[in-house]
């Protein structure tokens, strides 16, 4: 049986030797594995091997399968290739052109949005995912047992840190560091210990504006809000401001998208209500300014928690935010 085994092979290897088009080897490839082919057919005599030799006989022939489909797939390849087998391969040919990937649909709208922010004098700053509670929450107003924690599902580490929740974690950081006046953004990665559905993920991009300088009010805000929508969506979007209670901005609002999923009509993105909760903002609470070192009788400011996940979904009416970090390429690819 093993001596068969063999022969199959090399015979195999003398045929494939004439192979010039996928036809004459698919045909050759059946003929050897196909499910009636030789090797098959070969097999069935396994039945009147002696049975301690039967595993030795089963390796050998798993072998052989293995080669002969590793020799059918190269001569496959490069039949598809350049139209002709490796036997003749032309050195001189030009080289095989490689795909080219392309940036996420997330890092695409980031990149429109830190251009329009660019326009309007906003310099663009990263900063820790890795945070300490008194970044991620005293510091802005959210002392321990304050609900508004609460509303923040926390992902704790052992020694007390978090996984930020939040993009708003920069906002005393860059004051403290920079002071005023400030005019950035803080586009990264916020992390929420929930359970995940068509418009939550546990780890989600947030884009943060904050402005501080003398004199600012809820005009400047609600002027940058449009000209940020208007940059990424290059239409009109309606959008609705209401009031939102944040513990680092006094007044706080909560400014809604309608769906573009289902163009507000209901669907599990908006949850049947035709809104989508996308930009929280407000003007910096004085306590905030302090804590930055910032003279609240001196500055004013706003601030602004933009989804940018959820605006990514709106922009490409994606249906469930999942989809962005699947790594399914089937999906990335319509980009
Ligand atoms: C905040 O995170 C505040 N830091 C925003 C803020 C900044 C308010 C500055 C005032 C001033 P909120 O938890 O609502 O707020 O989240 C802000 C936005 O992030 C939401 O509107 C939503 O678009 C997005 N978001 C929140 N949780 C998730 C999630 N699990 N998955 C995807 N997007 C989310």
């Amino acid at each position: 049986m093993e001596a068969k085994l063999k022969k199959l092979l090399s015979q195999a290897k003398e045929e494939v030797k004439e192979i010039k088009d996928s036809q004459l080897l698919s045909d050759l490839k059946n003929k050897y594995l196909g499910r009636k082919g030789d090797l098959a057919v070969l097999l069935k005599d396994i039945k009147n091997v002696a049975t301690e030799e039967r595993p030795v006989i089963g390796q050998i022939a798993n072998e052989v399968k293995k080669e002969l489909t590793h020799i059918f797939d190269k001569l496959e390849h490069s039949i598809n290739n350049d139209g002709s087998s490796d036997l003749d391969f032309d050195p001189t040919m030009p080289g095989l052109r490689r795909e080219l990937g392309h940036l996420h649909p997330n890092t695409q709208v980031q990149a429109e949005i830190e251009k329009a922010f660019a326009q309007m004098g906003f310099t663009v700053f990263d900063g820790p995912e890795l945070e300490s509670e008194y970044y991620n929450f005293t510091a802005l107003n959210i002392p321990e047992d304050h609900p508004a924690r609460d509303t923040q599902d926390t992902f704790w580490l052992e020694d007390n840190n978090v996984l930020r929740t939040h993009t708003s974690n920069l906002q005393v950081r860059m004051l403290e560091k920079y002071g005023a006046p400030f005019r950035g953004i803080f586009p990264g990665r916020a992390f929420r210990n929930e359970s995940t559905d068509a418009s939550h993920d546990h780890t989600f991009y947030q884009l943060e504006g904050l402005l501080v300088d003398k004199n600012i009010n809820i005009g400047h805000l609600i002027a940058v809000m449009k000209s940020l929508l208007s940059a990424v969506f290059q239409a009109e979007v309606t959008v609705r401001l209401r009031p939102g209670f944040f513990p680092f901005v006094e007044p706080g609002f909560e400014m809604d998208i309608k769906c573009l999923v289902c163009d507000g009509l209901g669907c599990p993105v908006c949850k049947q209500s035709g809104w989508v909760e996308l930009m929280p903002c407000g003007m910096v609470h004085p306590k905030v300014l302090e804590n930055g070192g910032v003279n609240p009788q001196e500055y004013s400011g706003f601030a602004f928690g933009l989804g940018l996940t959820r605006l990514v979904m709106m922009k490409y009416k994606i249906n469930d935010i999942r989809l962005l970090q699947s790594g399914d390429l089937r999906f990335l690819r319509q980009f």
